[in-house]
């Protein structure tokens, strides 16, 4: 816990001089196989940490907590649904990793190749991560709830050689095939060199999953024969850590790619302060590995700090609404971390399910991906926080890597405000033109200069990724809406690009609208995201139909299957309206922001351009 005295002294002299900031924070927090030569280098758009430096971030998280003797504690403890639990100590792990490591090699995999991921959040999914950073691989975790078209346009995107995947993923009661998902995402890409396959529950014979083919492997058989020791790769501090794909305003995702040395110094140290971590602590974070909070703040940050990190397979409220409480106690958790519509699931059953457990253990509150409504905000605080536990609001992005505005524990936090910037972070609101605008009134945010965890590229389209740094030129545009009060504590109101937060994940309009007109019956189509008690938005489409087709139920089911088949259920919409024309501006861009208003019941703004 710190003051605010000693907040704001750390926080000048680390905006002061964010060089030396870093530079102490890299020597004192991270082990290097060679020092840099160069903290920083800014040769604008594109930015440097640490530039000469080598190290591996699997080192960081496993062999220099055995060599200190940390070898026996538990590194991850995986749960799921059923309460099953394994639990895997730092000394396991790292052999795990190394064979995984050693069974890559020997399919090929050298440094620099991609490999997806499409797993359940599953241990031998943090194996296969670490081992793809232990031998300089670039992983690309795809969300497991990403449908075959959705997985082979990111396979495609990076030009994956190996694609790694289990035979299903449990969620509620029921579990869903994966492998058929990628049989069907790697039809005839010639470049897939293997995919490797985990046999859940393959104790019994009847689940054992007969592969096809000689591009395919079984993932134990695999690693059965392969030496547990494989020396970490001395990574540059710039080389490729990992891609994730994440949606933009465009109908196309985005593959943000993150470097293992910048990437390493920064999610170490948030997690660090921001948990105010202590030896021992239990910590968890409900996030899957599909998105950047799994990856950094399950995997990477916990690991590199020697936490004993959380995983859990399913839903909050399955098999029972206290099910995360249940967890919470047992575990004797002390750490924990989760999105505001999660709370919001778990608010909807009401006050005595958290009432019946014991939460005595817990000593810090999180969450992330979404703005949390005040009223949450003080439920979580009374019946998870006893009053008294402080909440990390954390802001951050996938492109951020990691938390760049919240209120440390111990400073004053406000409901619904994520608060202040990080060390070494000026972040401002302004108006279109870059200038600072008032407190209390709505702007952009923006972020004043590169941070050691700050994107570094958008695979194959290096132009988007001068966009973040040009859209207002010359600091990095978040693409969200917020507020800053007198006191400076940041207020995100949520985007204001045409991306929508659907429980937290981000969903382009543009994604959805293309998926639409790929509909046999659609000839046109406008999506917005309306506000959603749960979900915090929930998707609704207007649809113009082709001449021949006229509206009826069974369209629109056959629409929303078709969507959860080019996509996800998530991006599925709630609603669909039948529309004759969509409003346009005279060049012909669809005018999403006035069906919003319309939607909303709220002014449509300036309507001069529009078409009509
Ligand atoms: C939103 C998730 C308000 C925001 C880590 C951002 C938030 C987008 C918060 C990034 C928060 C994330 N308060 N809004 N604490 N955290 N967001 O890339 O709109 O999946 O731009 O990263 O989520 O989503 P992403």
């Amino acid at each position: 816990m710190i003051t605010n005295e000693q907040f704001q002294k750390t926080y000048e002299e680390s905006i002061k001089d964010p060089e030396k900031f870093w530079e102490q924070v890299a020597r004192e927090e991270i082990s290097w196989f060679k020092k840099w030569d160069k903290v920083f280098n800014w040769d604008f758009p594109n930015y440097q940490w640490f530039l000469g430096g080598k190290l591996n971030i699997t080192f960081n998280c496993l062999d220099r907590h055995i060599t200190a003797g940390k070898g026996d504690k538990a590194a991850l403890t995986y749960l799921n649904e059923k309460y099953e639990r394994i639990t895997i100590t730092y000394k396991e792990l790292l052999l795990q990793v190394n064979k995984f490591a050693n069974g890559l090699k020997s399919l090929g995999v050298k440094k620099g190749d991609k490999v997806v991921l499409y797993m359940p959040l599953v241990i031998e999914q943090a194996v296969a991560m670490l081992a793809c950073a232990r031998i300089g691989a670039v992983h690309s975790v795809v969300f497991a709830g990403f449908s075959a078209n959705a997985l082979r346009e990111r396979i495609e995107d990076c030009q994956a050689k190996i694609v790694v995947t289990a035979n299903w993923t449990l969620r509620r009661g029921t579990k869903k095939e994966l492998k058929s998902t990628v049989d069907e995402a790697v039809k005839g890409l010639e470049f897939v060199e293997n995919v490797i396959v985990l046999s859940r529950g393959s104790s019994s014979r009847s689940e054992r999953m007969t592969l096809s083919g000689d591009k395919e492997t079984d993932y134990h058989q695999l690693i059965q024969n392969q030496s547990d020791i494989c020396e970490p790769e001395p990574m540059e501090s710039e080389d490729a850590l990992f891609v994730l794909y994440t949606s933009g305003s465009t109908g196309k995702p985005k593959g943000i790619v993150h470097t293992v040395g910048g990437y390493s110094v920064y999610t170490h140290y948030t997690t660090k302060k921001v948990f105010d971590i202590q030896d021992g602590d239990v910590y968890w974070c409900t996030a899957d590995f599909g998105w950047i909070t799994g990856h950094s703040y399950v995997l990477y940050g916990p690991l590199s700090n020697g936490l004993t990190s959380l995983m859990v397979e399913g839903t909050p409220d399955y098999p029972t609404p206290d099910h995360w409480y249940k967890i919470i106690e047992q575990e004797k958790v002390n750490i924990f971390y989760t999105s505001p519509t999660a709370l919001r699931m778990l608010r909807k059953y009401g006050e005595e399910y958290p009432k019946k457990h014991n939460f005595e253990s817990l000593r810090i509150l999180g969450t992330v991906g979404e703005p949390i409504n005040p009223e949450v905000w003080l439920w979580y605080k009374k019946n998870i926080g006893g009053d008294k536990l402080p909440i990390e609001d954390t802001w951050w992005q996938t492109e951020t890597a990691g938390h760049m505005i919240v209120a440390l524990p111990g400073l004053t936090q406000k409901p619904g405000k994520a608060g202040k910037p990080f060390y070494g972070i000026e972040a401002d609101v302004v108006d279109e033109k870059g200038q600072s605008i008032p407190a209390n009134e709505k702007g952009f945010l923006i972020i004043k200069k590169p941070w050691p965890s700050a994107l570094r590229d958008c695979l194959n389209n290096h132009e988007r990724f001068e966009k973040y740094w040009t859209e207002i030129k010359g600091v990095y545009f978040t693409g969200d809406f917020a507020i800053k009060d007198e006191d400076g504590d940041i207020q995100v109101l949520g985007r204001s690009d045409d991306v929508m937060n659907i429980s937290g994940h981000r969903i382009g309009s543009a994604e959805v609208e293309n998926a639409l007109v790929s509909h046999p019956a659609v000839s046109e189509s406008a999506v917005i995201g309306k506000p959603d008690e749960i979900k915090g938005e929930r998707i609704k489409a207007f649809v113009v139909l082709k001449p021949e087709y006229s509206p009826s139920d069974d369209l629109i089911k056959d629409i929303k299957s078709h969507i959860k088949r080019e996509i996800a259920s998530m991006a599925v919409p709630d609603e669909i309206e039948f529309v004759a024309s969509l409003p346009k501006t005279r060049s012909g861009k669809i005018m999403r922001r006035v069906l919003k208003a319309r939607e909303l019941g709220q002014s449509e703004g300036d309507l001069s351009v529009l078409d009509q």
